[in-house]
């Protein structure tokens, strides 16, 4: 057990006390955030005399030593330190000795690991959204090739209106795009520094704290010591962030599930990305589109987890905040994790465009176009409504649809059509007449795409 503070004590820390203390099993993921906010602590440190160059040299040489072994795998991260700070510190003082002992000067660990935390989700925050970028791309490319690919669209799971496939995912551009936007917003909000607030109240030291943050890359230093070291919110809004992301692939990837049921047969997963199974030979199963959805709530405990924790700590640093990290290293890997699967099962699935086409065709999702053209003849939108209504039951009991009707069937239900309405309610005119901005109808299409084109290029 290497400790930083026994100096105080008489006894030794019951084992299973130090055990269940301790962090440096999960606290190591962010070692090297921890020697870089070091390095940049001493350098600010030497900048305002508090450190001699010699000093500050050494110190330097020391944790980029420790940084360059930990990678090399010459130096391992044992348990038999308390966390990531304490193996640090300990490094260094057997590497260069007494010089190593003033590391810590006008620093606490509260002010560190806020530092350290906040570096490495700041990091992450842009992972995340190169993911995102990766998926964008994705999607657009599908849109872009399927501007004429018919589909039904779904209200209540029922067939409602013809849409295009462009359009379906163009739906899911929009999702993706307000989650990347998100995390622009987090980042630019969580980049202040904590560093040199100290345990709480700042420190004696004349500490350019400006200096240290510019140093990082930060924005600034943050304005106030004891919200410095307790504030957690960044995580909680990441967190938040990547829970709507799974939230979103989550529907995505229901979507895909109900597309690739024998019933819909809309879709074929590729065999890259579908299992079998050890008994039914027959099948392929989309067991990954079933994973991510169940991930989702993985995450969503991540939040609910730190919202929790953080709701009844009182001012300043409390050891409970040590509880941010698990959940929130898992909930990074697995969003970054989901992301890059479902990316990759999305770029190779195969739409079926002729099942999907024909589903569109059946099951009425013209008869809005229907009663409109009856209104275009001068039938008001309520007696058109009706007239319509009688036509799916006519078409229902005959087993047929609208299109496939006779001029004189029609007729029969209501005199105002002309053989024009065929054209009008064709699967083509449904979808082409619908052009207002963010309709799927081409042109109204092919402009949102140019908008998402440039999104693309700017972000
Ligand atoms: N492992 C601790 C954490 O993650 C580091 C800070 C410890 N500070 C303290 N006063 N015990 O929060």
């Amino acid at each position: 057990m290497a400790q930083l503070w026994g100096g105080r004590f008489t006894k030794e820390t019951d084992k299973l006390v130090y055990n269940f203390n301790a962090s440096i099993s999960f606290d190591r993921k962010f070692f090297e955030e921890d020697i870089e906010g070091s390095i940049a602590h001493v350098v600010m440190l030497e900048k305002q005399n508090i450190l001699t160059e010699e000093e500050k040299n050494a110190i330097v040489k020391g944790l980029t030593g420790i940084r360059e072994d930990v990678k090399s795998g010459k130096l391992i991260i044992t348990e038999e330190y308390e966390d990531i700070h304490s193996f640090v510190e300990a490094n260094l003082i057997d590497r260069i000795g007494d010089a190593g002992k003033k590391l810590h000067t006008g620093r606490s660990r509260n002010d560190q690991v806020a530092l350290d935390m906040k570096l490495y989700t700041r990091a992450e925050v842009l992972h995340v959204a190169e993911e995102l970028q990766e998926l964008l791309f994705t999607l657009l490319i599908i849109m872009e090739n399927n501007l004429n690919t018919y589909m039904p669209g779904f209200t209540h799971l029922q067939k409602a209106q013809p849409i295009t496939l462009a359009h379906h995912m163009g739906a899911y551009f929009e999702m993706f795009k307000r989650d990347s936007l998100r995390l622009r917003d987090i980042y630019a909000r969580m980049n202040y520094c904590p560093l040199g607030a100290g345990a709480l109240a700042g420190t004696t030291y004349p500490l350019d704290r400006g200096y240290t943050a510019a140093l990082m890359g930060f924005e600034g230093p943050t304005f106030n010591s004891m919200d410095s070291v307790s504030d957690r919110d960044y995580v909680i809004e990441f967190l938040s962030a990547l829970s709507t992301i799974m939230m979103h692939l989550s529907r995505f990837c229901e979507e895909i599930i109900i597309w690739n049921s024998n019933e819909y047969h809309f879709v074929e997963i590729d065999d890259a990305y579908s299992t079998g199974s050890s008994i039914m030979p027959q099948k392929k199963n989309p067991d990954i589109a079933e994973l991510v959805r169940g991930k989702t709530g993985r995450v969503y405990g991540a939040l609910m987890s730190i919202l929790t924790v953080m709701k009844g700590i009182p001012l300043a640093y409390n050891k409970d905040m040590q509880e941010d990290k698990e959940l929130t290293f898992d909930a990074i890997d697995t969003v970054k994790g989901c992301l890059a699967l479902f990316n990759g099962m999305l770029r190779t699935i195969k739409f079926n465009e002729e099942v999907m086409a024909v589903s569109a065709m059946n099951g009425f999702t013209n008869a809005t176009d229907a009663a409109d053209y009856l209104v275009g003849m001068g039938v008001p939108f309520r007696d058109a409504h009706e007239i319509v209504g009688r036509l799916v039951l006519y078409c229902i009991d005959k087993n047929t649809c609208i299109d496939a009707l006779s001029i004189e069937e029609l007729k029969e239900i209501s005199p105002v059509f002309e053989e024009d309405v065929f054209d009008a309610v064709s699967l083509k005119t449904c979808v082409e007449k619908r052009l207002t901005i963010g309709a799927p109808g081409q042109s109204a299409m092919k402009e949102v795409i140019d908008i998402n084109r440039e999104f693309l290029k700017n972000s």
